[in-house]
């Protein structure tokens, strides 16, 4: 018995197996962004290339065979459309062939439930973190269970404004984790800062970094606006624990892998006695466990789809994703 995840979203075909909630193989190749930024195009090219090695490798790791496939999920989005299809369809073909169950997950749900669940927490405020998203949930049951979305970004995603500023002065790879690497020893100059309420913005912040590169270092900016944006991201995190009155508090996605954001919650957590939790770097970076593994507890609830109704939705939004 197993069930398969495929995700697809964007620079990563991954592949998952997982078996009643264990995780038994988590396979990926990445397209490499390179100087450019993704090419929608290229990155779905790549995807196609890779599809069928990555399945057959995570199946291999499993030891699993066809026969023991019960079930199969993919990334219905959010995400970029021409790399969501290569993953519909592979997951289309693995359905049709095996004759198993098929369902659409959420790219965000799955970063969220494999770090709740592994870190033991239940029903905790969640601090969801990457490229194209920024945002403040709780789980909610009413009308029926989804993530509630108690603030989020205004205009891009952390990850996103991170690895564009990365791009900007030409690090290597162009990403937030080079950021948080080249931050070491900076010092400290004034950079926006912008909460409303539970909201946030990041463009402000990326623009006048993006000015001051002429005449401040690469340190210096690096570890100025991780310290910003991850201020900003704190403070809108601990109003939301403290309106909610919650005890939990989990981050997730992406940019859950930066050491220093996961110390700055930590101490937001500590001040207020909370508990707090996160997922290994394998699940917070793009994979295909994640999916097989909200996938196996949505076919376990009966949530699966018909052929004809699954699709792909570029801007899914976590609020309409409804949970197990
Ligand atoms: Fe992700």
């Amino acid at each position: 018995m197993a069930v398969i995840g495929i995700e697809s979203s964007a620079h990563t075909f991954g592949v998952g197996v997982v078996d009643d909630g264990r995780v038994l193989s988590n396979e990926k190749e990445m397209y490499r962004i390179g100087t450019t930024g993704m090419i929608p195009a290229k990155a779905a090219e790549f995807h196609v290339k890779n599809s069928a090695a990555v399945i057959a490798r995570a199946m291999k790791n499993a030891g699993v065979s066809a026969r023991d496939v019960t079930g199969v999920g993919y990334t219905r989005g959010p995400g970029i459309g021409p790399c969501l299809q290569v993953g519909e369809l592979s997951a289309k073909a693995i359905a049709d062939e095996l004759g198993v169950d098929i369902v659409p997950v959420h790219h965000g749900v799955c970063h969220i439930e494999i770090a709740r669940v592994l870190s033991g927490l239940k029903n905790p405020v969640v601090l969801y973190v990457s490229g194209g998203n920024s945002q403040i949930l709780k789980r909610v049951e009413e009308p029926k269970p989804h993530y509630h979305i108690l603030g989020e970004t205004f205009d891009v995603g952390v990850g996103n404004m991170l690895d564009s500023f990365a791009r900007e002065i030409n690090l290597n790879p162009a990403w937030g984790s080079s950021v948080e690497k080249t931050a070491h020893g900076g010092k400290y100059v004034d950079l926006p800062y912008t909460v409303k309420g539970m909201d946030f913005a990041f463009t402000g912040l990326l623009t006048r970094a993006t000015e001051l590169v002429a005449t401040n270092s690469k340190e210096d900016l690096c570890y100025s606006m991780q310290e910003v944006a991850y201020s900003m991201l704190c403070e809108a995190t601990e109003r939301a624990l403290l309106l909610t009155k919650s005890k939990e508090l989990c981050v997730a996605g992406g940019v859950a892998q930066s050491t220093r954001l996961k110390e700055m919650l930590k101490n937001v957590a500590d001040e207020h006695g909370m508990k707090f939790g996160f997922a290994g770097n394998e699940y917070n970076a793009d994979n295909g466990a994640m999916i097989a593994f909200v996938a196996e507890r949505m076919l376990k609830a009966g949530m699966h789809s018909r052929m004809e109704e699954c699709d792909i939705e570029q801007k899914y939004r976590t609020d309409q994703a409804v949970l197990p």
